[in-house]
């Protein structure tokens, strides 16, 4: 089994949506998948509740997994997430994904917690890959353009930029990911998708 944690220690930085997107997109693929939410607020697992029966199943992290012997297990983690939690949870993952929106206060955030990211053994000894991605950007904006630079000065490779849009707003509500929708309503977005698809594939 392989495991995809997505962290940042911010709060609405967007790892529950890139965790539940991300675990819709394995599932598609016939995977065997098992949705961890490490969040006391459980969103994910609130999500895996709303999620109609008939699309592929994603497995919650009660499930049984020597039964089950799942391919894939993603990791969807809490706001603040820090210490021996958070080495306890790098060290289960092979990526890291770590989400960033174009504000200051995020970028402030998240330069500390790639700084704490650098320093745990997994990934020091590169068992643990670790990749960021733009949320919720609007490439008209200034923000975006300075978040683009504080990115690409992190050591860290950036695989992609998420648009705003308002159909992660309703996938969440629904219990659905971009990868259950017709291609006609998803297309542009699943397009976004694609270099962290291929980064996943890869590894
Ligand atoms: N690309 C996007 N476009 C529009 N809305 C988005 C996008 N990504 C996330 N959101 C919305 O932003 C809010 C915060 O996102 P999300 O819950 O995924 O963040 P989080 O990091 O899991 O938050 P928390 O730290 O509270 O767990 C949610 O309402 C979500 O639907
Ligand atoms: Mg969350």
């Amino acid at each position: 089994m392989r495991s995809i944690l997505v962290a940042n220690p911010k709060g609405g930085s967007g790892k529950t949506t890139l965790a539940t997107h991300l675990a819709g997109y394995l599932a598609s693929l016939g995977r065997q998948v098992v949705l961890a939410d490490l969040d006391r607020q459980q969103s994910a697992a609130g999500w895996l509740e709303r999620r109609p029966p008939q699309l592929p199943t994603i497995h919650g992290h009660h499930a049984n997994k020597q039964a089950l012997r799942p391919d894939w297990m993603v990791i969807d983690s809490p706001a603040g997430l820090h210490g021996d939690k958070l080495t306890a949870a790098v060290k289960l993952a092979e990526l890291v994904i770590v989400p960033v929106q174009p504000s200051a206060f995020d970028m402030l955030a998240t330069g500390d917690f790639l700084r704490v990211l650098r320093k745990e053994k997994a990934v020091r000894k590169e068992r643990s890959q670790v990749a960021m991605v733009g949320m919720r950007v609007d490439p008209r904006t200034r923000s975006t353009a300075e978040l683009a630079e504080f990115l690409l000065a992190a050591e860290f490779p950036v695989l992609t930029y998420l648009r705003d849009a308002q159909l992660y707003v309703q996938c969440a509500h629904e219990g659905l990911s971009l990868f259950d929708l017709p291609p006609s309503r998803a297309a542009r977005d699943v397009e976004q998708w694609q270099p962290l698809l291929d980064w996943i594939s890869a590894h």
